[in-house]
């Protein structure tokens, strides 16, 4: 089953201004054409226009960081769906970042998902273990359950209906983000693995059709690792992201 590849950018917090976004944007945007592999940008939610109007005539996608699982109304600080539509190709739910910061749990993480897909948005959803939980050996059995929530809220959601094939998985250890330590990418197929499962048991879906992205400390030096590992399409990339290096993880997940 080929599946496409997908490498998205996460610059979070950074980088410290609009220009500086823009720069950085079109850096991406001049780096040598990927071939087969879609390649995106999640920049802070206050760049999002103007990085998407330096992108407009390039390849290189737009995405949020978040988004929040109401229409509209009175959610002081938030974005919604609607309002990202226009401007991005997609948003990022369920970031462990956001967990920590924002309190998100697996069933807000699923509200989200299910109003950005029925906004027609592609919609990364992240899922991962502690450092515990994976000294445990439990990696497997953890993300299978948040995956079981959001398989769950798949199949009960009518209006997701023809927008399941805009849901991405991103296997994001929390141990492995931003601590130079990435998993394996034998760990990483693994836990792709038990994402697939719990998806085809919960939500019913094809979960081979799904795409699968690694993220947590991904480097020029370690991409071909994950690129050639099975189950594993891409990669959600941070620190490296604001670096020419991210113009080497691309390549090296094109075919
Ligand atoms: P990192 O972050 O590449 O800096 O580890 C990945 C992520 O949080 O998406």
């Amino acid at each position: 089953m080929s599946r496409g590849r997908i490498v998205i950018g996460n610059w979070k917090m950074n980088p410290g201004s609009s220009a500086e976004a823009v720069v950085l944007a079109r850096s991406v945007a001049a780096s040598p054409l990927a071939t087969g592999v879609a390649v995106a940008v999640a920049p802070p939610a206050l760049f999002l226009p103007a990085v998407a109007e330096a992108l407009r005539a390039s390849p290189v996608g737009v995405y949020a960081q978040d988004v929040h699982w109401e229409e509209q109304g009175a959610f002081t600080g938030q974005i919604a769906a609607s309002m990202l539509a226009p401007v991005v190709l997609g948003v990022i739910v369920g970031h462990s970042e956001v967990r920590r910061d924002q309190g998100d749990d697996d069933e807000r993480v699923a509200k989200k998902m299910v109003r950005a897909l029925a906004h027609g948005l592609w919609t990364v959803v992240c899922v991962g273990e502690t450092l515990d939980a994976y000294l445990a050996g439990r990696s497997a059995s953890v993300v299978a359950a948040q995956t079981a929530v959001i398989g769950h809220a798949v199949a009960a959601a009518e209006s997701v209906g023809a927008r399941r094939d805009r849901i991405v998985f991103a296997y994001e250890p929390i141990w492995a983000i931003g601590t130079g330590r990435a998993a394996t990418a034998a760990h990483a197929t693994i836990c792709a693995d038990a994402i697939r499962a719990e998806l085809q048991r919960s939500a019913g879906i094809d979960a081979e059709a799904i795409p699968v992205l690694y993220g947590g400390s991904v480097t020029a030096a370690n991409a071909s690792a994950f690129a050639d590992a099975r189950g594993i399409d891409g990669a959600l990339v941070g620190g490296a992201s604001l670096k020419a290096e991210f113009g080497a993880i691309v390549a090296a997940f094109s075919g």
